[in-house]
C-alpha cells in the first residue's frame, strides 16, 4: 500500500511526518511511500533527499491525498479543503485532540475515515517509542531553556572571573513531566542552580536524579496517585493550591527564570503564576509559559507571543516550540509514526491490521469502520503499578523491640557456629597430629573471620571489598612463591595453584573495577 506526507498548512509549522530515514524504515515495512512536493523544506530535507531514500514525490497535496491510502501528518487537519480530501477507508494519523475536536471527530466518521490520533497513544511502557506527545514536550522544555537563556542578560553557570565572581542563574520549573524534567536537564547542564515543583511527589526523586532540587510542600494531600490517571495529575484541592502559592510567592522574588508546563489532560491548564509574583520578580528575569496553548499557568501570558511586563519581566508564550526545532522534531515524530506502523504492520507486508483488541492502537483510534471509537476503554495495563498499601508506622519501641530480637536471634546461631565448630576441631584433634593441627586452628579461624567480614557488605562495596581481596591475593603470591623452590613435589604443586589462582583474582578484580569506573565516565 501507499503511504503519504503531505505539506504542513497550519501557518508557521515547519514540521513535516516523514522524513528520508523514517521513509526508508516504512519502505522495509513493505510501504510505498509518497510526499508532496516542498512538504520537508521547513525541516531542512528536500525533495533530492526524499528521491535519494526511494520516495517519490508527488506534485500536489490533491494528487497525494488520492494516490495515499495511508496519509501521516503532524498537525489535525486544518481547513475543510483538507478535510474533503478524506476517503472511506483510509487511514489517516495525525495529532487529533478529541477531547477539543468533537464536530471534526463527527465528521471524519461520516467520511468513512479510519483515524488515528497520536495524542491518544496510552502512555504504557510498551507505546513509549510511539509516544508522540512525549518526544514534542521533551523538544519544548529543552528549548523552553534555551529561548530563556537567550532572553536573559546573563549567564545560566556561576563564574568566578578577574573581573568578578558571577552567581549561577536560579531557575524553577513548575511541573515535572515530560516537558518539565526535559527543561531540568537542560538547566542544570547549562550550570543553572534549578528547583522543580510538582504535585505527584513520585517524581521527587526523577528531580533531585537530575540534579535539581525539589520544592516540598508542608501538606498532606492522599489523592495524588498517578496510576489512577493514567499517570497524570489529578486536580489538587483548593488548600493545596493555597499553600502551593504561599511557597511561590516565597521564591519568585529570588527566581531569575521560571518554566511552567503544569497540565491537567482534559482541562484548562491551573493559574500557578500569579501577577503579584510576576510583580515580586526582579527586572531582566524571564518565564517561559508552556502551558500558553491552554490557557497558560502564569496570569499574564499571552499565547504565541513574547511581552515585557512593566517591572522587566519577560514572559514567552510561544505554543510552537517544537516546530521551532523542525528538523529534529521532524526526525523524532517521523519515527513515532513509524513505530505505530511497525504495530499496524505485524506481517510487514505492506498491509496495515487495525487490530482494536491491542491497547495502543485501540487507545489512538478515534473513528473506526463508521464509527466514533473515542474514547477508548481505560486501558488494561496502568500506567504506573499502584503503590503497595502501607503498613501502619511502627513505633521508636517497637521498632527497638524489633532490632533487639533480631541481634538475639543472631547472637544464638553464632553461639551455636561456634559450638559445632569446637566439637569439630576436639573430634579432629583426637585423631590428627599436633603440627597438623595448630595450622588447621588458624586456618578455620581465617576462614570464620574472613566470612563474618565480607557477608552481609552491600552489593555497590564490592569493588572497595575487592581491592582488599587483591592485597590478600598478593599475600598468597608472596608465600606461595617462597614455597615454589621445597623440595616436595606437592608443596610445589600447590604454590604453583596458589599463584594461578590469586593471579586470576587480582587480573579480574582489576577488569572489573575498570569496567565499573568507565560506567560512569562520560564518553
Ligand atoms: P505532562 O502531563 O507529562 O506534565 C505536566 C506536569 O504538570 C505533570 O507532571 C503534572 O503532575 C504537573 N502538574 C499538574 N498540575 C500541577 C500543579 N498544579 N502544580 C505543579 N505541577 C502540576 O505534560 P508534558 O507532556 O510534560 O507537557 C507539559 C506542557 O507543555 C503541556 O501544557 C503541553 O501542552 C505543553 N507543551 C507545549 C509546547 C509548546 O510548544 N508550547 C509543546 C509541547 C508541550
Amino acid at each position: 500500500m501507499k503511504i503519504g506526507a503531505p505539506k504542513e498548512i497550519f501557518a508557521g509549522e515547519n514540521r513535516v511526518a516523514m522524513t528520508p530515514n523514517s521513509a526508508k524504515a516504512l519502505q522495509k515495512l513493505g510501504y510505498q511511500c509518497l510526499i508532496e512536493t516542498g512538504a520537508g523544506a521547513g525541516a531542512r530535507f528536500s525533495d533530492q533527499d526524499y528521491k535519494d531514500a526511494g520516495v517519490e514525490v508527488v506534485k500536489t497535496a490533491a494528487a497525494l491525498w488520492k494516490a495515499a491510502d495511508i496519509v501521516v501528518k503532524v498537525r489535525p487537519l486544518n481547513s475543510a479543503a483538507e478535510e474533503k480530501r478524506v476517503r472511506k477507508g483510509q487511514l489517516v494519523i495525525s495529532f487529533f485532540y478529541p477531547a477539543q475536536n468533537a464536530e471534526q471527530l463527527e465528521r471524519m466518521k461520516d467520511a468513512g475515515a479510519n483515524y488515528i490520533a497520536m495524542d491518544m497513544v496510552p502512555r504504557i511502557s510498551r507505546a513509549q517509542k510511539m509516544d508522540a506527545l512525549s518526544s514534542m514536550a521533551n523538544i519544548a522544555g529543552y528549548r523552553a531553556v534555551i529561548e530563556a537563556s537567550n532572553n536573559f542578560g546573563r549567564f545560566f553557570t556561576g563564574q568566578v572571573t578577574a573581573a568578578g565572581k558571577v552567581p549561577p542563574a536560579r531557575v524553577l520549573v513548575v511541573g515535572a513531566g515530560v516537558a518539565g524534567l526535559a527543561a531540568i536537564g537542560a538547566a542544570t547542564s547549562l550550570g543553572a542552580m534549578t528547583f522543580a515543583f510538582d504535585v505527584r511527589p513520585e517524581v521527587a526523586e526523577q528531580i533531585e536524579s537530575m540534579g535539581a532540587e525539589f520544592v516540598y510542600l508542608d501538606f498532606e494531600e492522599t489523592q495524588q496517585d498517578g496510576a489512577a490517571t493514567g499517570g497524570y495529575a489529578a486536580p489538587s484541592s483548593p488548600e493545596f493550591r493555597e499553600k502551593q502559592l504561599e511557597k511561590f510567592r516565597e521564591l519568585a522574588p529570588s527566581m531569575d527564570i521560571v518554566i511552567t508546563t503544569a497540565l491537567i489532560p482534559g482541562r484548562d491548564a491551573p493559574k500557578l503564576w500569579t501577577k503579584d509574583m510576576v510583580e515580586a520578580m526582579k527586572p531582566g528575569s524571564v518565564i517561559v509559559d508552556l502551558a500558553a496553548e491552554r490557557g497558560g499557568n502564569c496570569d499574564l501570558t499571552v499565547p504565541d507571543e513574547k511581552i515585557e511586563t512593566e517591572n522587566g519581566v519577560t514572559i514567552i508564550g510561544y505554543t510552537d516550540f517544537p516546530s521551532r526545532m523542525a528538523a529534529q522534531a521532524s526526525e523524532l515524530y517521523a519515527t513515532n509514526i513509524r513505530h505505530m506502523m511497525s504495530d499496524l504492520t505485524p506481517e510487514k507486508d505492506g498491509n496495515p491490521v487495525q487490530n482494536m483488541e491491542d491497547d495502543v492502537i485501540r487507545g489512538a483510534t478515534v473513528t473506526f469502520d463508521g464509527a466514533v471509537t473515542f474514547p477508548p476503554p481505560p486501558p488494561k495495563i496502568r500506567a504506573i503499578a499502584a503503590a503497595k498499601p502501607k503498613l501502619p508506622e511502627k513505633t521508636a519501641e517497637e521498632k527497638a523491640a524489633d532490632a533487639a530480637a533480631k541481634a538475639r536471634a543472631q547472637g544464638r546461631q553464632q553461639i551455636g557456629l561456634l559450638v559445632v565448630g569446637g566439637l569439630l576441631m576436639l573430634l579432629i584433634g583426637v585423631y590428627a597430629p599436633a603440627s597438623f593441627m595448630q595450622h588447621f586452628i588458624v586456618f578455620a579461624l581465617a576462614v570464620f573471620v574472613g566470612f563474618q567480614v565480607i557477608w552481609g557488605v552491600a552489593h555497590s562495596l564490592h569493588t572497595p571489598l575487592m581491592a582488599v581481596t587483591n592485597a590478600i591475593s598478593g599475600i598468597i603470591i608472596l608465600g606461595a612463591l617462597l614455597q615454589l623452590g621445597n623440595s616436595s613435589v606437592l608443596v610445589v604443586i600447590l604454590a604453583a595453584v596458589s599463584v594461578l589462582i590469586a593471579s586470576i583474582n587480582i587480573v579480574g578484580g582489576f577488569m572489573v573495577t575498570r569496567r565499573m569506573l568507565q560506567m560512569f565516565q562520560k564518553s
